[in-house]
């Protein structure tokens, strides 16, 4: 299948690489690449990420960093680019493609009123917005020739556009970086941008959602999906994802989820 934003030369990075839907973007999406494109996979988990990158093909070359994107800077990132761009430089590109696929819960299990601890919400912005900002400023100042088309993709949730029982922490931090997505589409018109929704995804983070969250009813809905097997499969949130992108629909930076008839 041909996709216009993974054509070319491409630089590709994904953030949380090493498994759940991280894992199988950086899969499908480097199974579609050309020869000469580089991938940079990002997580904790060292091993997890190398068996990802075994899994693409080996005309890609393919570099993995193993770090707490909890506690990374932006020297680190601009570390683990001149290691993933070395012996070429970002101008060999045609494309960029950076997929923001990082993400955590924070606490499901309380309501709003019971979070007073300042650190707790800290460490959730932090990883959940703070990073991803400082990444793609790093990753846009190193890519900053013109001529390089950038495609950003930040995989967001329904809870950013839809509050639920518990999710206070996980909605807020989705919805700030939707609208941070936003600000950056508009300050750079030529990006191609898109927030991706993935539907409900069979992931540890699935497993954690149906342990710990407070509604009763959304943990009765997810147990039930899990049962029912209706709940996504990573293959085909990732397959809609590329289909997404192939046909083009959407508007600058739009939230567009899997169940969305474009
Ligand atoms: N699953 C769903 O139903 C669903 C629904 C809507 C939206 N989403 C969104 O989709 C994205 C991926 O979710 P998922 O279900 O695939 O999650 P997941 O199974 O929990 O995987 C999370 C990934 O992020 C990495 N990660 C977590 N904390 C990290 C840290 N501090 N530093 C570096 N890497 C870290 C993990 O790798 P390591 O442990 O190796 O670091 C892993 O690769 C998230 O943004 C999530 O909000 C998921």
């Amino acid at each position: 299948m041909s996709v216009e934003a993974l054509s070319g030369k491409v630089f590709l990075l994904v953030t949380g690489a090493s498994r759940g839907i991280g894992r199988q973007i950086a899969i499908t999406f480097g199974s579609l690449l050309e020869e000469g494109s580089r991938v940079l996979l990002l997580a904790r988990n060292k091993d997890a990420l190398r068996k990802v990158a075994s899994n693409i093909p080996s005309k890609v070359e393919v570099y993995t960093a193993s770090t707490d994107l909890s506690k990374s800077t932006d020297v680190e990132f601009q570390e683990f680019l001149s290691e993933a761009l070395k012996e070429t430089t970002s101008d060999a590109f045609d494309r960029v493609v950076l997929v923001h696929n990082v993400g955590s819960l924070g606490d499901l299990s309380k309501s709003v009123n019971d979070m007073m601890d300042v650190n707790s919400w800290r460490e959730l912005y932090h990883l959940n917005m703070f990073i991803p900002a400082i990444l793609n400023a790093v990753v846009m100042n190193t890519f900053d020739n013109k001529t390089i088309k950038k495609t950003v993709i930040n995989i967001t949730s329904l809870y950013a556009i839809q509050a639920g029982i518990g999710s206070g922490q996980y909605s807020s931090v989705k919805a700030a970086r939707e609208m941070y997505f936003k600000v950056f589409a508009l300050e750079n018109p030529d990006a191609n941008v898109l927030s991706y929704s993935p539907g409900p995804v069979d992931t540890d983070m699935f497993t954690t959602v149906c342990e710990t969250i407070a509604d009763p009813e959304a943990k009765k809905m997810y147990i039930e999906m899990r049962q029912k097997k209706t709940v996504l499969t990573t293959e085909q949130t990732v397959n809609r994802l590329v289909q997404i992108l192939k046909e083009r629909k959407y508007n600058a930076a739009d939230h567009v989820d899997y169940y969305d008839n474009l």
